[in-house]
């Protein structure tokens, strides 16, 4: 399925790395049944954060499970060295790849470059980086990711200040740009960020934290349709 026919609508996107990797397929398995067809996949590469999470070997054994299904895989690159990564994101069945605005001089380059390899691409910021900035050079990309948390783990804190930083940011792209929000969105924080402006929720512990995933999962989507 191509990204365009889910891209621009509301969608939470569970964050494979919350999940129990003993059991990964198992879970993408009950969230398809629960009707999730977009998962996003987060790459670190011990460096531009801290931990090592997954990446392309992961990546490539879920692909087929997902695309059968009709879903994709929205791949945040927190690295050093996006350029380095979009072939193998690409051949590994990845259908984005978001890098981070820190990382990368040119803006543009850059999402010209993930293009060439046939994904759609997203442009991510930290807490730090100033949303107008990001989105005057990001405007050419499918996403724009507005960071709710310092990205590295799962499990922390939703920064209340991100809600004002999605409200400038959803205010200084062009419409057909989406905005996504990643860390910390639960049930308490998950209505502000979307009327805020982002349309595409990522939710990490809060649908892998506990035992009901499609509850879990179709309860959020419920606060935000
Ligand atoms: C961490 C990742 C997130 C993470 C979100 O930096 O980018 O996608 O898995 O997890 P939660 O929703 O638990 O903050
Ligand atoms: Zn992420």
């Amino acid at each position: 399925m191509a990204w365009r026919e889910w891209i621009g609508t509301v969608e939470v996107e569970p964050s494979l790395y919350a999940a129990d990797f003993a059991r990964l397929g198992a879970q993408i398995d009950e969230l398809l049944g629960a009707g999730c067809r977009v998962f996003h996949f987060d790459v670190g590469d011990g460096h531009f954060v801290e931990p090592i999470t997954i990446g392309p070997v992961v990546l490539a054994s879920i692909a087929p499970l997902v695309h059968q299904a009709g879903g994709v895989l929205d791949c945040h690159l927190m690295v050093d060295n996006p350029l380095r990564h979009f072939p193998q994101i690409a051949r590994a069945g990845g259908d984005s790849a978001t890098f981070h605005y820190e990382v990368v001089d040119d803006v543009a380059g850059t999402i010209a470059a993930a293009r060439e390899h046939g994904l759609q691409v997203g442009v991510a910021f930290n807490p730090e980086s100033e949303p107008v900035d990001v989105a005057s050079a990001a405007a050419d990309a499918d996403l724009v990711l507005c960071m709710s948390i310092h990205p590295g783990y799962s499990g922390q804190k939703f920064m209340p200040d991100a809600v004002d930083r999605i409200r400038r940011l959803r205010a200084a792209l062009p419409e057909r740009v989406n905005v996504q929000v990643d860390g910390g969105i639960d049930h308490e924080t998950i209505g502000a960020a979307h009327a805020a402006g982002a349309n595409l929720l990522v939710a990490g512990s809060a649908i892998f934290g506990g035992e009901d995933l499609p509850d879990a999962y179709r309860s959020l989507v419920q606060a935000v349709t």
